[in-house]
């Protein structure tokens, strides 16, 4: 499948292209052994291009070309060249018209890369280089065209035939087929063609825009999924109106598509008009999907809708801008979630996944800049830090302008760059000339990798009565860049007196009211700020809101923690103090003697959290999640997994036996309130009823059990149905785990997406999931190699959730993420790499762990013919 060195790409390199395409014509002929594409491409010459006498340069993959011709005629032997990856024309004319018929075979694509085919449906993901799998074509995201596609397929297997834009004919051929064919009138990039063939029903629902248009709305699924639309349905109207009321952004064709597919590499995809969704990420009811995956739908269904402008009619000039469209639709839909939602869990949620995750990739072997500047696979660089990086660079560009500049600069962006492909840069001049403001030094936010660290010291002056706030910057070097300038850091506080009031915030020297939050601006590796008029030490309250994705570092007393958990205005920071508590106390037993205490603080500030009857329940049932064994690794220097997994636990069941009349109450407290709704409030109720159970079974309690069994049985939605099997599972009541396994999937085996569910459940349990049972779930009957949802929900959640069982130290759960890895590179690279990653972090555990985790890059790293995607991440984890 693949040389042995892959070429490095460069943003410095990077080239206007040296022909245009103005239209592209497309004839698909599906059959059941392959497809022909016969291809038509209006082709000019670029002005813009100082190449006069260029090649033309078409990219191709895994195609079998059947002819070419120039203008009508035919190109002989010598005329063109067919390299495998690529067909190159030496000499052409300034204008013309290139016909290329290619064959493929959808059939036999495991990649899911190009045209495949997806429970007997073809569909496509062309995303990021799919396109040059279906045709030879200037397959670069700056190479812009319109697009008009016709299907031809049997009528009675493919009723259905998609594709972007407006349907503009349609009729019957011969031998019990037919066509349709598409127009797209908005010029686009190849990545975002899509088509689409199959047996599927049609779901119709219609909005009027803004301005009166009246757009249909449809959604295809498989018959067996009908049921399960509405919720998608309601979120796509949703995002259409907020996109409207709060960027002024209409939607521009006639018709806009949603197709559930269940084999599918990522969660969705914004292919024009049509938009393509992983089947667990759009298809859900109330008893299949938990609320978790609700909104998760809302958010990714608002996502890819929001591309429609971030992303399609403003488009990027290549693949080193992927932020530049993914960054700022992760900000949009993350604005639209908080507005649907509680704003305050959004911003816990999502800086929980920065923290955890991001972070641990900035500190890697694969860390990059938000605009990297070199890659090999492009497939790779979907990551973390292009997406929730991006969003946060964003966001801090929202809340330096604030509101309405940013608005003005976000219209003046899709006003200048309409029908453009563009760089991140073009987007903060946008900002910038909009509102005035200079983001010069702004810009190292997609510049420069790693996190920065704030860490801040402070002291008090009793006689003057000055707080002064010492604030240093530094960004750890990352692999290829050293010696890091100081980033414009936006950093939000507040300060707390002794009776939890906020005091006001007067710097040296100012005069006027003072507020009581501010926004200092980090510019400088040092500042000293000096806060006046203050008759007492205050508690300070940093990084509220987390207001930009940096770490802090402050001597926090467990005192202070304690006071901030029970008194800081900022919901965020209530919640950030809770877990900076609930991190220490578990950092303190890490490795410590068996007879080491807990804190018995904890168990009181976690006792006045459940009695707290004002506090606002969502933010509660958010409070009483402890940190993740994941963050809790991503904290240390060099982590023992086994002692910080032994460490967490004992926290959990001290808490637990602590509170267990609480956590009863708790559990009673929150049960059967009426109808299922997806408010906050009834989520926050679930979310809080579960967590009890899962506390009380953890420790073994026999009255816990009971309400499990019962509720189990009971449930009237998934979130509860699976929340009890959750707590069965993870507990020591083995009959009662095996006997609810399985009555679960008895009960659901014909819904994919819940067996994904029960898969998932198992391989991230420490009691359910320890290697002999993964291989075991590795060969149920509703395992499947080909399907990516299958493979992440048993291989994918046993080695970034079942840390212990991962980390098992005799290396074996190493051994055999290597073996999986392995054996899907030669059907599925993308999925491949991306399992890859758990291995990456090798240098952040502690040596007995560390060794273990490289031998095993190492033998992947010398399987034979390895794919380019897996290389890059095996290499430049295994480099010094
Ligand atoms: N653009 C898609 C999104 O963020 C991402 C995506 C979907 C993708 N499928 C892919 C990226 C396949 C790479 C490969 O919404
Ligand atoms: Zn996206």
């Amino acid at each position: 499948m693949r040389t042995n060195q892959p070429q490095t790409i460069y943003l410095s390199e990077y080239k206007v292209p040296a022909y245009l395409v103005d239209q592209v014509d497309l004839r698909f002929e599906l059959f059941e052994d392959g497809a022909r594409v016969h291809s038509t491409l209006t082709v000019r010459r670029n002005p813009d291009s100082g190449e006069s006498a260029a090649p033309l340069f078409l990219h191709g993959d895994s195609l079998q070309l059947e002819s070419v011709a120039l203008n009508g005629s035919p190109l002989r032997t010598g005329e063109f060249e067919d390299r495998g990856d690529a067909l190159v024309v030496p000499s052409v004319p300034e204008k013309f018209e290139l016909q290329v018929v290619t064959w493929i075979e959808p059939q036999n694509n495991t990649r899911l890369e190009g045209l495949y085919k997806s429970s007997g449906m073809f569909c496509t993901q062309c995303e990021a280089e799919g396109f040059r799998c279906i045709t030879f074509y200037p397959d670069r995201p700056d190479v812009m065209a319109r697009f008009r596609t016709r299907i031809e397929a049997d009528k009675s297997a493919y009723p259905v035939l998609l594709s972007n834009g407006n349907p503009v004919d349609n009729g019957e051929l011969e031998n019990g087929r037919h066509f349709v064919t598409w127009e797209d009138p908005f010029p686009k990039p190849a990545y975002l063609f899509a088509l689409v063939a199959g047996d599927l029903v049609e779901k119709k629902d219609t909005f009027t825009t803004c301005s009166g248009r009246n757009i249909d709305l449809r959604m295809y699924v498989e018959p067996r999924n009908a049921k399960k639309c509405d919720f998608a349905m309601d979120a796509l109207k949703r995002s259409m109106r907020w996109d409207e009321d709060v960027y002024g952004r209409e939607y521009d064709l006639d018709i806009f598509m949603i197709v559930a597919v269940d084999d599918f590499n990522m969660g969705a995809m914004e292919n024009k008009g049509l938009n393509i969704f992983n089947s667990s990420c759009v298809l859900a009811s109330q008893e299949t999907a938990t609320d978790a995956a609700f909104q998760r739908i809302e958010a990714i269904v608002a996502h890819e809708y929001f591309h429609n402008w971030s992303g399609n009619r403003v488009t990027c000039r290549d693949w080193f801008q992927l932020s530049l469209k993914e960054g700022f639709t992760v900000f949009r839909d993350s604005q639209f979630s908080a507005d649907m939602g509680s704003p305050t869990v959004k911003r816990i949620e999502d800086a929980t996944l920065l923290r955890t995750a991001q972070f641990a990739e900035d500190a890697g072997p694969m860390a990059h800049p938000v605009r990297p500047a070199s890659y090999m696979e492009i497939s790779n660089f979907y990551t973390l830090t292009i997406y929730e990086k991006g969003a946060e660079v964003v966001r801090m560009i929202h809340n330096l302008l604030g509101d309405e500049m940013f608005r003005k600069g976000s219209d003046l962006y899709f006003q200048r760059h309409d029908g453009q492909a563009v760089t991140t840069d073009d987007f903060v001049r946008a900002m910038e000339d909009a509102s005035g403001r200079d983001l010069g030094q702004f810009r190292l936010w997609y510049e420069q990798a790693g996190t920065p660290v704030v860490s801040v010291s402070d002291e008090y002056d009793e006689s003057s009565g000055i707080y002064r706030l010492t604030v240093r910057q530094s960004i750890p070097d990352t692999p290829g860049q050293t010696g890091k300038k100081p980033q414009h850091i936006p950093f939000a506080l507040g300060l707390l007196g002794a009776d939890g009031q906020p005091l006001p915030l007067k710097l040296s020297g100012e005069s006027g009211e003072a507020p009581l939050e501010r926004v200092l601006e980090l510019s400088q590796a040092e500042h000293c700020f000096e806060f006046e008029g203050l008759s007492e030490r205050p508690v300070p309250s940093l990084l509220r809101d987390f207001s930009a994705p940096v770490r802090v570092h402050y001597p926090w007393t467990r005192e202070q923690l304690l006071f901030l958990m029970s008194h800081d205005p900022d919901g965020f920071n209530r919640w950030d103090a809770g877990q900076r508590l609930a991190v220490d106390v578990i950092q303190s037993l890490v490795g410590a003697p068996e007879s080491a205490g807990v804190e018995p603080r904890l168990v009181d500030a976690y006792r006045s959290l459940l009695q707290d009857s004002e506090l606002d329940q969502a933010l509660m049932a958010k409070m009483l999640q402890l940190p993740s064994e994941a963050y809790l690794i991503e904290l240390a220097e060099q982590a023992d997994v086994a002692a910080i997994h032994q460490a967490r636990e004992k926290v959990l069941g001290y808490l637990a036996e602590g509170l267990r009349d609480e956590l009863m109450a708790c559990y009673r407290r929150n049960v059967g309130q009426g109808d299922y709704q997806l408010t906050p409030e009834a989520i926050a109720r679930r979310s809080l009823r579960n967590t009890a159970l899962g506390w009380l079974l953890h420790i073994g309690d026999q009255e816990a059990l009971a309400l499990a069994k019962e509720q189990f049985r009971g449930a009237d939605n998934m979130t509860d149905r699976l929340g009890a099997l959750r707590a069965l599972v993870n507990s020591d009541f083995a009959e009662d785990r095996t006997q609810a396994l399985e009555a679960f999937y008895k009960r659901f085996s014909d819904d994919p997406q819940v067996v994904e569910l029960w898969f998932s459940v198992q391989a991230s349990s420490d009691r359910a999931g320890q290697l002999p049972q993964i291989r075991q779930l590795l060969d149920h009957p509703a395992f499947d190699w080909k399907n990516p949802n299958k493979v992440r929900s048993v291989v994918g959640a046993f080695a970034a959730q079942n840390l212990a069982a991962f980390h098992n130290p005799d290396g074996s759960g190493y051994e055999f993420l290597a073996e999986q890895v392995c054996r899907l590179d030669d059907s599925n690279p993308q999925i491949a790499a991306r399992l890859v990653a758990p291995l990456t972090r090798w240098r952040k555990f502690a040596p007995g762990y560390s060794k273990q985790m490289k031998s095993a890059l190492e033998r992947i790293r010398d399987k034979a013919e390895l794919s380019r995607d897996v290389y890059e991440v095996v290499h430049k984890s295994l480099a010094d």
